[in-house]
Order: structure tokens, then C-alpha cells, then sequence
């Protein structure tokens, strides 16, 4: 080393001399997504702050969507929730919110996700087991007992049927005295992810996002405050795909719900707005904050530059968190506080609105009482006590995460490029092109934990000899037959003349191209189960058999 050497010079000739005695734990480092990971990173004079990256709540937004962020608001802290009977969860909601969370999240059964009442045979074996059965409106009532409406948004993890479950909340509100106009809330409505990566989808693609579009117009009139899709990352990831992957087939889902409401007929800065999106967090910190911000900065840019759209709100990509549930292990349970406490930071750091934290012992059964409470306070210690919520993007300005914002920005709008010459990603999904991506991405990385490349702590290294296993929550073997009593009781006590009629009114308005949802509202209210209302869609649209 000599004096005339420039500080970077001086730096790599200290490494040379130190990897004689300490060579590098790798040759390469990398991300998830494959991105090179540099021993350091200096100061690039070609980003301009202003035009890269921009002040928060200003365009393109990369420093996060409001001025203020959580020094007025913190994130919500909205735990998904759900399972057995109404009753039970709702039990659990009301648990949640006494304990602090701030916004609620629904978990539907299979049965419900897929449109089947509690006592078709295609529920056996599934009712209340994944989240909670709701098969008529007086279930929705139970779940909703004693939670006012007007004053907790409400996310909905639904799909095929969701404006089944829509019109039911609507119904519930109308029932406590809360105007459509006054309810908050979001409905997950995203079918492309469930064909790409989740799986409870009904009907064909088209009359799908038929049914999507019908819910924007619908809501754009009747319920301004609701957010109409969330748009969904969380599962493409859950299925193994690259956190570049994760936004790239996020945002050209949603580019493909943007063009079939404009194809619908609707404007873009009325149903843009109340677009929201939905991502995963998992364990590389450094990327997944990044990711957010990568994605944030392309979504406002597609928005302002493909579409002109003039509306700020249409700009801004608001989403929801849910911390990695494929990254927690059934070893050593406790572990799994570590990593959802990494993840939840990641998320908070990259600018989250909403966030989900996983219970310790999800990977082995719903979560206890104790588990939820505990990811609960994950949330609540890293607001409260981390001080990370104090000033807007503390990353902001890292040499590091500035770098790895650029490098997911342009691998995504690589990615988005490829889709858009497939003709666009409803397409690509019908030609199984994400399909096959997640999938490769699957195989290398659980390749690379086999072979000990990755270090899953618990899982192939640092192991136990003997696990031991946590009290687990017990679902209640009597719960399909009551669920199915009740059900049939709701059925013979409804006026079924009325039932049928409105399942008639919305057969027509199927078969005439009309806004389903009108009918909809009107049929659940009659107490026509999901279903029977999910039946009549099956009959006029038919069934998707799948890629
Ligand atoms: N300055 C000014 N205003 C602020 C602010 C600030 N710092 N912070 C918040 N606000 C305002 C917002 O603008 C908003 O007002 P508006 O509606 O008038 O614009 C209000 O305060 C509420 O804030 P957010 O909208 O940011 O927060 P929400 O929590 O209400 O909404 C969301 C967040 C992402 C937009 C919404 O879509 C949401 O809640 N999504 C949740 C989705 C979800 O929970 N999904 C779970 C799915 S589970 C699943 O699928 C996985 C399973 O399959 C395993």
C-alpha cells in the first residue's frame, strides 16, 4: 500500500493481503434472486436523487407512498385469522384486537375459497380446516359479532367467490347500521396468482376477470373506501419463486387487471387508486427491502408513463406484508421468532401499509392462542421499541440497497418486457410460462439446501437430536357435522321463493354481460349459500380445468 493509492485501491490491496490467511467464505455472493453481491459498495455519482429516487410521497415514490409515513401512522398490524366456525374465529378476532392489532384478516376454509357449501360432498374432510366455513349469511353475521364495522378495515382472503363474500360483508355492515360508502377494507379478488400459484380458482380466465371487473365498477360506485384487489406476490413466492420473479409476475398480473377494467369500460383514475398489491418478506433483509422499493418506483412509473393516469393515488403502489410461511421450519419452532422478526423488519424498512407476522408454529399446525400473540408483539416491539418506525426509509442513501433497487428494478422490467411480447400475462399463465419459471426457481434452491449450499438453521445444520414439539391448537372434530346442521337449518327456515328469485335475477344478469354483484347482494341477503350462488356461475361459465 502506498500514499499516492486512491482509498478503494488501498481497500482491495488490505482484502488481497487478508485472504491469504482469511479466504472468503464463497467465491460468489448472491441474492435469491441471483444478483451479484459485491464485497463493497462505494458512492455511484451517475443516481440523482431527485429523479431516481425522489422525496416519499412523491414520484416515483422509492422512499415510500406517504410524506410522514409511520411517524403519523405505523404500519396496520393485521393478523390473517381463521379457522373451525364462525364463532370460534370469531372469538379469535375479537383475541386479536384486545391484544392490539389494528386491522383484521379473514381466513376462508377450502370450501368457501372454492365455492362449495359445508355439506357438498366435495367439502368432506376440509370444513373450518384451513380457515373458517361461512356458507350463508348468518355465518358472516356470527364472524362479525360484537366488531363494528365503520371502525376496523377488513381483508379478505378470497378469489373465485369473492363477491359472494363481498356482498355478505356489505350485508353485515347494511345489518349493524354501517353504509356500504363507510366500509373499509380489501378483497383479495386476484385469480391470475391463483392460477399461476394458489390454486382456488372456478371458472375459466375470462368470465374471471369478468367477475373482477364487475367488483371494481361495483365498488367504484358503492363502496369508495373499499380497496377492490390486492394483488398477490405472497403466494408466487410461497410457490418458490425469486423475490425478482415475486414483483415481476405481480405487477404484470396487475397490468393485465389494469387493462380489463379500461377494456370494460372504466377509467383508470377511478378504479387505479383503490388497486393494492400484496408481497412476501423473506429472509434475505437486505434484498427484501430493497424489493419493495424496486417495486414501488415501477408500478408509479407503468402507471404515470403506459397509462397517464393523473391521479397521484393511481400512482402509488400501497401494499400488504405477509412474512415468509415457507421459510419456517418445523424444527425448533422458537426459531421461527428469529426469522419472522428479520422478515417483519424487511417489510417495514421497505415501506409496508399493512403486515402480517407469522406464529412460531405454523409449519406445524394453525397457530395457538400463545404463538399469534406472540407474532403479534413481533410487530408491536419492532414500532415500538426498534425506533426503525421513526424516520421515513432509513435504508434510503445505502450505498448497498440503492444498488440492489436499481439491479431488481431492471431484472423486473426485463421479465415484464418477455410477458408483454407473449401478449401479456394472462397469456403467459395459459401458456405456463410463470408456471415453469417458479418452478425451475423452486428446484435450484431446494437443491441448494440438500447439497448444504444454504443453511436452513435447525433443518440441516445446528440440528437437534431430539425435537420438542410445542402444545398445538386442536381443531374440533364436531365442527363439520354442526357446521353442516346449521347450514341446512338456514336453508329450511329463508323464504326459499325469494331465494329463488334473486338466483334467477342473477343467472340473467350472467347470461346478459350485466354487473353480477347487484344480484349478488340481493341473493345473499335471501340467504342463498355461497354455493348455490357459486353453482349458478358454475352452470353459465363453466368449470377451469387448469393449465
Ligand atoms: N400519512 C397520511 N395518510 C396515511 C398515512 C400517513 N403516514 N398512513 C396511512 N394513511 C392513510 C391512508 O392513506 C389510508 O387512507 P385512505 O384510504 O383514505 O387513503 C388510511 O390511512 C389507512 O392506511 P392504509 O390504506 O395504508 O392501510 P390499510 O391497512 O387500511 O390498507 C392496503 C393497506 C395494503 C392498502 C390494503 O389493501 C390492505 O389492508 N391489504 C391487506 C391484505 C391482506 O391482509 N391480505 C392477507 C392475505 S393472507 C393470504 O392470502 C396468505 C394465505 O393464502 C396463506
Amino acid at each position: 500500500m502506498t500514499d499516492n493509492q486512491s482509498g478503494n485501491e488501498k481497500w482491495k490491496s488490505e482484502v488481497d493481503k487478508i485472504k491469504q490467511r482469511f479466504p472468503e467464505r464463497k467465491e460468489r455472493f448472491n441474492t435469491s434472486s441471483d444478483l451479484t453481491v459485491q464485497g463493497l459498495y462505494t458512492p455511484d455519482q451517475s443516481r440523482s436523487y431527485e429523479k431516481d429516487l425522489g422525496y416519499p410521497g412523491q414520484f416515483p415514490y422509492t422512499r415510500g407512498i406517504q410524506p410522514t409515513m409511520y411517524r403519523s401512522r405505523y404500519w396496520t398490524m393485521r393478523q390473517y385469522a381463521g379457522f373451525g366456525s364462525a364463532g370460534e374465529t370469531n372469538e379469535r378476532f375479537r383475541y386479536l384486537l384486545k391484544q392490539g392489532q389494528t386491522g383484521l384478516s379473514v381466513a376462508f376454509d377450502l370450501p368457501t375459497q372454492i365455492g362449495y357449501d359445508s355439506d357438498d360432498p366435495m367439502a368432506e374432510g376440509e370444513v373450518g380446516k384451513v380457515g373458517v366455513a361461512i356458507d350463508t349469511l348468518e355465518d358472516m353475521e356470527v364472524l362479525f359479532d360484537r366488531i363494528p364495522l365503520n371502525e376496523v378495515s377488513t381483508s379478505m382472503t378470497i378469489n373465485a367467490p369473492a363477491s359472494i363474500l363481498l356482498a355478505m360483508y356489505i350485508a353485515v355492515g347494511e345489518k349493524q347500521g354501517v353504509k356500504p360508502e363507510q366500509l373499509t377494507g380489501t378483497i383479495q379478488n386476484d385469480i391470475l396468482k391463483e392460477y399461476i400459484a394458489r390454486g382456488t380458482y372456478i371458472y375459466p380466465p375470462k368470465p374471471s376477470m369478468r367477475l373482477i371487473t364487475d367488483i371494481f365498477a361495483y365498488c367504484q360506485e358503492n363502496l369508495p373506501k373499499f380497496n377492490t384487489i390486492s394483488i398477490s406476490g405472497y403466494h408466487i413466492r410461497e410457490a418458490g419463486s425469486t423475490a425478482v420473479q415475486e414483483v415481476a409476475f405481480t405487477i404484470a398480473n396487475g397490468i393485465a387487471y389494469v387493462d380489463a377494467a379500461i377494456e370494460a369500460g372504466l377509467e383508470v383514475d377511478q378504479f387505479a387508486p383503490r388497486l393494492a398489491f400484496f408481497f412476501n418478506a423473506h429472509n434475505q433483509f437486505f434484498e427484501e427491502a430493497a424489493k419493495f422499493r424496486a417495486a414501488r418506483r415501477i408500478w408509479a412509473k407503468i402507471m404515470k408513463d403506459q397509462y397517464q393516469a393523473e391521479n397521484p393515488k393511481s400512482w402509488k403502489m400501497r401494499f400488504h406484508t405477509q412474512t415468509g410461511g415457507s421459510t419456517l421450519t418445523a424444527q425448533q419452532p422458537d426459531n421461527n421468532i428469529v426469522r419472522v422478526t428479520l422478515q417483519a423488519l424487511a417489510a417495514v424498512m421497505g415501506g409496508t401499509q399493512s403486515l402480517h407476522t407469522n406464529s412460531r408454529d405454523e409449519a406445524l399446525a394453525l397457530p395457538t392462542e400463545d404463538s399469534a400473540r406472540i407474532a403479534l408483539r413481533t410487530q408491536q416491539i419492532i414500532a415500538q421499541e426498534s425506533g426503525v418506525a421513526d424516520t421515513v426509509d432509513p435504508l434510503g442513501g445505502s450505498y448497498y440497497v440503492e444498488a440492489l433497487t436499481d439491479g431488481i428494478e431492471n431484472e423486473v422490467n426485463e421479465y415484464l418486457e418477455r410477458i408483454k411480447k407473449m401478449g401479456g400475462a394472462v397469456q403467459a399463465v395459459e401458456d405456463g410460462y410463470m408456471q415453469r419459471e417458479i418452478h425451475q426457481a423452486a428446484y435450484d434452491a431446494q437443491k441448494r439446501i440438500e447439497s448444504n449450499e444454504d443453511i436452513v438453521v435447525g433443518l440441516n445444520d445446528y440440528k437437534l437430536d431430539e425435537e420438542i414439539h410445542p402444545d398445538l391448537l386442536r381443531v374440533d372434530e364436531q365442527l363439520e357435522a354442526n357446521q353442516v346442521e346449521r347450514t341446512q337449518k338456514v336453508r329450511k327456515s329463508r323464504d326459499q321463493n325469494e331465494a329463488d328469485k334473486c338466483l334467477k335475477r342473477l343467472r340473467q344478469a350472467a347470461v346478459e354481460n350485466n354487473n353480477v354483484m347487484p344480484h349478488i347482494v340481493d341473493a345473499v341477503k335471501a340467504y342463498a349459500t355461497v354455493g348455490e350462488i357459486a353453482n349458478v356461475l358454475r352452470e353459465e361459465f363453466g368449470e377451469y380445468a387448469g393449465m
